[in-house]
């Protein structure tokens, strides 16, 4: 059998944090490592996703390159992954020249044959920036679910995808200001074309995750929208159409390619460029594309389509394990909150493989999970110290004080078979338990085993037994020496490193397939040392400490005003506020500040002056509805009479009009 496995392609604009780890890297390499000890064929391809707009706006905020961008967080993610010992076969990268060729020829082969179609269509324009808004710069609320903070393309909510113009309530992310709608030509993809096909596909994957193949199926009752696959922006993939200046493919039409231009680049790089072909274009390769829920719809939808309108005949996804969100310490990860737990600097205070420990004992399976630093603590401790050490250290120390060190095979009493059979059961339970990515119940079942030996020593008590029945003692010791190199192998997949010198000092070679359970070995221990150490309180402390200062950094500190004194509701009440519709607007002429501005306030068009034109253009306020005193006493401003003010907000430095949230009739009063 070969397996192609694949992790999704973290985007080259920000570090990698436990969060993404736990969801696409970790299990992925858990499963490759698992059927490496299976000596299958697999290959494990990854790279950077370097396109989109996110990666553009870092790039303009810098004042640097994109480029420069993709090649700082590629080499830091790069660098995280190594330290996590996530051992990826080739790990590419998107802006490459390779993958461009092949984006290119992904298009043009599904163009060519009709499954791509240019739409005049209206996207958002955000006339403050002068720009067109991609996606991820507008937010609204959901039009399928109304959550509000809705993405351009995709709701979180509820993972919807959407038309961008349908959002309600549309926001410019830049700017505030809400966009207006322009005209420009994009490509579409008829992903109807392949409904037939994909249905046909999805009915042979009854052993998918249940929340990929529901969604999957959902979809697919719901209908298939064309999707457009082009954007307008300099950053990306050139469409390879004429007169398509300005204009890239969108890095969901990319970024999966993605996954054939590293493995292109990992054939060419062992010597062997025509290796690629293997998998690819067998359609007997079992495919394994890793991801987060965030990501099933490109993977189990939109890839595929685009694999099945090629002519190559390239393998289809196999299996797609979808996991869910980690959160930390009860809140969710926020990258711009700086809520997260980076790799690169958990690594330097604490044994990588502690993390993938913890992260697959509290892998997001089924559900979203939680990282808390407290609980860090005590699977370290309680587990890994306490009960996986303890086993080692115990057996170790005794079969050296004892024995020189030496553990012979020995002929098993009926309780030591009991012992053994117990431990194989659990032992093929991992086994089937890696089959089926359950990176969490594998922990726990590893940590099974170990208890197994720890209640196996305490009831055989060899130092009570040690004086008067060596035979005894060497039972219980070698029962106990099989008992680690099970979970030597069992847990390999899972801390890697930490296996492999656990079976150093048992004196066998480093771990390269599922052992048979009993094999007679004899184990000649060899500089033994504690396999774990403990994670003090104070350690703890520090880091929710940090954790705390570092997210309070990312915000704004804002000094409050001291709240005015008491009113009655009377006094309130005398304030006449109502809703204003601006007709026109135009600068005071000679100020930097002020707009003269016409309202309709239902009753009657009155002229006022407000102090926003730092902050609003003219021809952005016409048209806007906003709140208005209507019965403060004029005043004279530059030679203009205002009969009025309207409300507005500062915050963040910036100014904000207070507007209602839906068209109201003008004059409407505010209570
Ligand atoms: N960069 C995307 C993300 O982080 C994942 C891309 S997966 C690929 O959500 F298939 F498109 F490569
Ligand atoms: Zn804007």
């Amino acid at each position: 059998m070969k397996y192609l496995v694949t992790s999704a392609l973290p985007y080259a604009n920000g570090k990698l944090h436990v969060g993404h780890v736990a969801g696409a890297y970790l299990p992925a390499d858990i499963f490759v490592r698992w059927l490496r000890l299976h000596q299958q064929d697999v290959i494990y391809i990854c790279g950077t996703d370097e396109h989109g707009t996110p990666i553009s706006i870092s790039a303009d905020k810098e004042g640097v390159s994109p480029a420069e961008i993709v090649k700082r967080y590629h080499d830091s993610i790069k660098g995280a992954f190594d330290a996590l010992g996530i051992e990826f076969d080739n790990f590419s990268g998107t802006a490459r020249e390779k993958h461009h060729k092949l984006s290119q020829q992904f298009f043009s082969a599904l163009y060519g044959k009709g499954h791509i179609k240019p739409r005049v269509t209206r996207q958002f324009y955000c006339e403050h920036d002068r720009r067109f808004l991609p996606d991820r710069y507008v937010e609204g609320s959901c039009p399928r679910c109304q959550a509000p903070g809705a993405r351009g393309d995709q709701c979180d909510a509820c993972g919807q995808i959407y038309e961008t113009t349908t959002l309600v309530n549309p926001i410019c992310k830049i700017c505030g200001n809400t966009p207006i709608i322009r005209e420009t030509t994009h490509w579409y993809l008829q992903l109807d074309d392949f409904r037939q096909q994909l249905t046909g596909w999805i009915a042979g994957k009854g052993y998918w995750k249940e929340n990929v193949r529901n969604f999957m199926l959902n979809l697919l009752e719901q209908g298939l929208v064309e999707r457009p696959i082009t954007r307008d922006l300099s950053w990306g993939v050139p469409v390879p159409l004429p007169e398509t200046e300005g204009k890239v493919l969108y890095v969901w039409f990319d970024a999966p390619i993605g996954y054939i231009s590293s493995t292109v680049e990992w054939a060419e790089r062992i010597g062997q460029p025509e290796r690629w072909k293997d998998y690819w274009l067998d359609p007997e390769t079992k495919l394994v594309h890793f991801i987060g829920k965030d990501n099933i719809i490109f993977h189990a939808l939109i890839w595929p389509a685009m694999l099945m309108g090629q002519e190559q005949g390239y393998c289809l996804p196999h299996d797609i394990p979808a996991n869910e969100f980690m959160n930390l310490e009860g809140q969710k990860i926020s990258t711009s909150h700086n809520w997260a737990i980076w790799v690169d600097e958990f690594t330097e205070r604490f044994p990588a493989e502690y993390l993938r420990y913890y992260l697959a004992c509290n892998a997001p399976e089924r559900g979203d999970s939680d990282f808390s630093f407290k609980d860090f603590q005590q699977k370290i401790n309680g587990e890994l110290n306490n009960v996986l050490g303890n086993l080692a250290n115990r057996v170790f120390a005794f079969a050296e004080k004892n024995f020189a060190g030496k553990i012979e095979p020995v002929a098993l009493s009926g309780q030591g078979k009991e012992e053994l059979a117990e431990a194989n059961e659990l032992y093929r339970q991992m086994d089937d338990g890696y089959r089926d990515y359950q990176v969490k119940k594998n922990s726990k079942l590893g940590m099974d085993l170990a208890r197994l030996g720890n209640r196996w020593f305490d009831d055989r008590k060899p130092w009570a037994r040690i004086k008067t029945d060596r035979a005894h003692v060497q039972e219980t010791l070698y029962v106990c020496a099989t008992l680690l190199r099970l979970v030597s192998v069992a847990l390999y997949p899972i801390i890697p490193k930490s296996m492999n010198r656990l079976r150093a000092m048992l004196g066998l070679e480093a771990a390269s397939a599922w052992e048979e359970p009993d094999l007679g070995h004899a184990y000649a221990l060899n500089e033994t040392q504690p396999l774990f150490a403990k994670i003090e309180d104070a350690a703890v402390e520090a880091e929710l400490e940090a954790l705390r200062n570092s997210s309070r950094q990312g915000k704004e500190e804002i000094s409050y005003e001291q709240i005015k004194e008491q009113v009655s509701y009377d006094d309130f009440a005398r304030l006449d506020l109502r809703v204003a519709t601006i007709l026109q607007a135009e600068r005071v002429p000679k100020t930097d500040k002020l707009l003269h501005l016409k309202v309709d306030i239902g009753s009657e068009q009155r002229e006022l002056v407000a102090g926003i034109a730092e902050y609003y253009q003219p021809e952005e306020v016409v048209g806007k509805q906003v709140l208005m005193l209507v019965n403060l006493e004029p005043r004279k401003i530059r030679g203009i009479e205002s009969r009025g003010m309207i409300l507005a907000v500062h915050s963040e430095g910036k100014l904000h009009l207070v507007i209602p949230q839906n068209p109201c009739s003008p004059g409407s009063t505010a209570k």
